[in-house]
């Protein structure tokens, strides 16, 4: 296990709308590195890029042609090896977005597998063995392609499966099994991939839909086996090496597959949320951190504290702000109910994962869909840095060349303007962060003991010799013990008598005798 883990708070980036260093309208790596200072005083000390990779962009990104080489429009190679350098430099952490399950059709490999003549990739997609008819279940292609049959897609229409056979053959014609020979190449080639980046200075990755490799493995035992070979190559060769999967069911991703962190993210539909977000009976969306459209604070963790349970000591859950298939957590919840969700997200064991942008609260702007994002557009537009310069100080571009355009509302929240506030949103996680990293007890191991759960919204729980209680309601509640030595507030905590008397929207964390 990476020890650094054990004190990271990461901070995701999208790398198109972080900041345009040289003009041209699109975020870029060098634009990520002019920025490390700021993501370094904020406290964060790793970073997630998503994909960088050279693409044709039909799903940002996440559709990748060449996983060895940097997009032109971010930079070069030689940008992303400086990056890796200066994060080093300055005691950070950087892990890519690693892709297996799919590629994009533009792929060389998928040029090769689409071909009728036999070679080296034909197996490395899935094919059915007749271009006339779609086998059931999963989503296939048909007719694009001279090679007789109809290739099976991960994602979208651009996305082919990348292939590593089934765990249970159902159709032997065309189906291989996962532990055939000629399937083999294709976990290798992405093992070939992780090697290349951690040999230029990467120190782990991101993984995408780390569960949809195996195809007909409902119980994911055979995609696991996978992961747990690539696990055995960083424990030999690259030990200080992390891998966080996209899987969202941390016994199996943790226990089975051998990753070291997993997220858990609520999937509604075709939509993503965050651990904190939910839906009620009637398809409203409701939080915990809400004064008003009340959770219970057990509903909210239940889901976390049984994968705890299951896997503590052998690997972290992820809790997340947000990402860039979730919206905004601010259209969900105010500043002040921010300040209580950002204080549970440091305190908790794990490893916490910000969104860039979501230390301002920057909006989920929703707009016409940029390259596949559709409704996740709406959370990927440009960092607001500065009110008063061009664009937000995102870019020099002209308004029209910019890759999405910045908030244009007169109170797009941005981060000069706000640091210059004691009390602002940005401030209080930076403050939330040092204390994490001034308190072991606060970091990533360890399971937290609840003192109180109780209907009226108060909750605390207690980690060592430190707890966190919380009333995120409207009204004023009662904390059944005192608060002597309190470390942080946001809202107010007053002790009376044996209690603490908690106002509305408060969080407070405070040394226990
Ligand atoms: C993951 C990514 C998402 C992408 C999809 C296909 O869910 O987070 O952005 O579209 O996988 O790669
Ligand atoms: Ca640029």
């Amino acid at each position: 296990m990476p020890n650094w883990l054990k004190n990271a708070v990461f901070y995701e980036i999208y790398p198109q709308s972080f900041y345009d260093s040289n003009g041209d309208g699109i975020g870029d790596i060098n634009g990520i590195t002019e920025k490390l200072s700021y993501i370094k005083d904020l406290g964060f000390n790793a970073l997630w890029l998503n994909p960088c990779y050279l693409s044709p962009f039909m799903d940002a990104g996440y559709d990748v042609q060449d996983y060895e080489t940097v997009a032109p429009r971010y930079g070069t190679n030689a940008d992303l090896y400086r990056l890796f350098d200066s994060a080093h430099k300055m005691g950070m952490h950087v892990i890519l977005d690693l892709v297996p399950g799919h590629t994009s059709d533009k792929h060389p490999w998928f040029e090769e597998s689409k071909k009728p003549q036999r070679n080296k990739y034909s197996d490395f997609y899935i094919w059915s063995d007749s271009a006339w008819s779609r086998p059931e279940g999963y989503s296939w292609v048909a007719g694009m392609a001279d090679r007789d049959g109809c290739y099976m897609l991960n994602f979208f229409n651009s996305q082919p499966a990348l292939n590593y056979g089934f765990n249970h053959v159902t159709q032997p014609s065309w189906q291989m099994h996962y532990t055939d020979e000629r399937v083999a190449g294709t976990f290798d080639a992405i093992l070939d991939v992780m090697r290349f980046w951690l040999d230029r200075g990467c120190d782990g990755f991101r993984v995408d839909m780390a569960d949809s490799l195996v195809k007909n493995d409902d119980e994911k035992t055979a995609t696991a086996s996978l992961w747990r070979k690539a696990r055995k190559m960083l424990d030999e060769q690259y030990p200080e090496a992390m891998l966080v999967s996209e899987w969202c069911n941390a016994p199996r991703a943790i226990n089975m597959a051998g990753f070291h962190c997993d997220f858990i993210l609520n999937h509604y539909g075709k939509l993503t949320y965050y651990a904190f977000r939910h839906k009620d009976e009637n398809g409203q969306n409701k939080s915990y951190f809400c004064k008003t459209a009340h959770v219970s604070a057990h509903n909210m963790l239940r889901q976390y504290l049984d994968e705890l349970n299951e896997t503590c000591g052998k690997g972290y859950i992820s809790l997340i702000s947000g990402n860039h298939d979730t919206e905004r957590i601010s259209y969900m919840l105010d500043e002040s109910e921010l300040a209580l969700a950002y204080t549970m997200l440091l305190t908790l064991p794990g490893v916490p994962f910000f969104y860039y942008g979501d230390e301002i609260a920057m909006r989920y702007i929703p707009q016409q869909s940029k390259e596949g994002g559709f409704q996740r557009t709406g959370s990927r537009t440009p960092m607001q840095w500065d009110a008063d310069e061009k664009n937000l100080g995102f870019s020099s571009a002209d308004r029209a060349r910019l890759y999405l355009d910045v908030d244009r509302g007169d109170d797009a929240p941005c981060v000069r303007q706000q640091l210059e506030k004691p009390d602002s949103l940005i401030n209080t996680l930076r403050k939330l962060i040092k204390l994490r990293q001034t308190y072991p007890q606060l970091q990533a191991d360890g399971k937290p003991e609840i003192l109180v759960c109780n209907d009226d919204g108060v909750l605390c729980y207690k980690r060592d010799d430190i707890a966190v209680a919380f009333n995120p309601t409207d009204r004023q509640a009662v904390l059944p013990m005192r608060t002597d030595r309190q470390i942080f507030v946001t809202g107010n905590a007053t002790n009376d008598g044996d209690n603490t008397l908690l106002a509305p929207q408060t969080a407070v964390i405070f040394a226990l005798n």
